[in-house]
């Protein structure tokens, strides 16, 4: 058996406007996902995935690969199993995580050495093909780790030195990423002149936000969290709750907070020092929001020696 383990990740800058060529900054966390795969001699494809309620990233992946490297034998039997330490609701990007520690093993598995990039651009490939729409921030993140500075389909990906210490808050309430990403589409061509003025906007945000990120300036970065809100805000994607958990967390003494994805829900993130990390953590408990405990610029892709996935527990508490 091959075992791989990816991270969850979030968005900290640029979401929305990177979907239309500005980068943007994502984070790993470390809540991860793990995936073994193992040759059988049954000739079938046996998938013992209990957390996970769509399978359809799992099957792309086994037939996108199938398709490029059936000289590897890959049409005789295999066994995947799949175990997650985080809910598929919160927006840590379980699909993603998926695609890329599939692939990775898969790639392990059959011995067809694929480069990193071949899992990016294979993994990217798939989320397109399920999803229809998407940057590949969250492929390069689940499989590079750290906190990177990304563009589009893979065109940059660069690894930054530092991660940022965060608050993040759970809505309690899943984000449709496909429904927003088509949202800001039409408001886009309805109003293409403001609304790409206020992507330029973002993207400008982002590069001083790698500044900070770099310079450890937590201030700075805190108060450019806000102004990428505002932008956030004006392309309709906030939602009442995340802007009571936002405001919560400012009132007790973040340096500034978004929302963190496609908006609509899924969480909210706050930039703290750690003298006024607690406060803001039941800052935004009382404003009903659920803290993640998370730790960011989390490890990627990594292989898992002698790992075996068999128990119906797996490694975390079920999604
Ligand atoms: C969703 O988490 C972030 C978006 O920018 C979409 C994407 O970049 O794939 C809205």
């Amino acid at each position: 058996m091959t075992t791989v383990s990816a991270p969850g990740k979030l968005m900290l800058m640029g979401e929305h406007a990177v979907v239309y060529g500005q980068p943007c900054i994502v984070t790993a966390v470390d809540q991860r996902l793990i995936v073994g795969v193992e040759k059988n001699t049954s000739g079938r494809t046996i998938i013992d995935a209990p957390q996970v309620r769509d399978l359809r990233f799992v099957e792309a992946c086994i037939a996108e690969f199938k398709k490029s490297y059936n000289t590897a034998g890959v049409d005789g039997g295999l066994s995947v199993s799949i175990r997650s330490q985080f809910s598929s609701s919160v927006g840590f990007g379980s699909s993603s995580a998926v695609t890329v520690a599939l692939l990775k093993a898969l790639s392990l598995e059959y011995a067809v050495g694929l480069t990193e990039r071949d899992i990016f651009d294979l993994a990217y490939a798939v989320v397109l093909r399920v999803q229809g729409v998407g940057s590949g921030f969250d492929v390069a993140s689940a499989l590079y780790g750290g906190t990177l500075y990304f563009k589009k389909g893979g065109e940059v990906i660069e690894p930054l030195h530092n991660g940022v210490p965060i608050v993040v808050g759970y809505t309690g309430v899943k984000a449709d990423t496909v429904r927003l990403v088509e949202h800001v589409k039409n408001l886009q061509e309805r109003y293409p002149e403001k609304v790409d003025r206020i992507f330029s906007a973002i993207g400008k945000l982002v590069e001083s936000g790698k500044e900070a990120i770099e310079g450890r300036d937590r201030e700075r970065l805190g108060t450019l969290f806000t102004f990428n809100q505002e932008y956030l805000r004006d392309l309709g994607v906030s939602t009442e709750k995340l802007e009571t958990l936002i405001a919560a967390s400012k009132k007790a003494g973040a340096y500034g907070a978004k929302l963190s994805g496609a908006g609509g829900g899924d969480c909210m993130i706050a930039v703290v020092s750690e003298e006024n990390r607690g406060r803001v953590e039941s800052a935004i408990r009382e404003a009903g929001g659920e803290v993640m405990n998370v730790t960011t610029h989390a490890p990627g892709a990594i292989i898992i020696p002698n790992e075996r996935i068999s128990s119906r527990e797996g490694i975390g508490a079920p999604a």
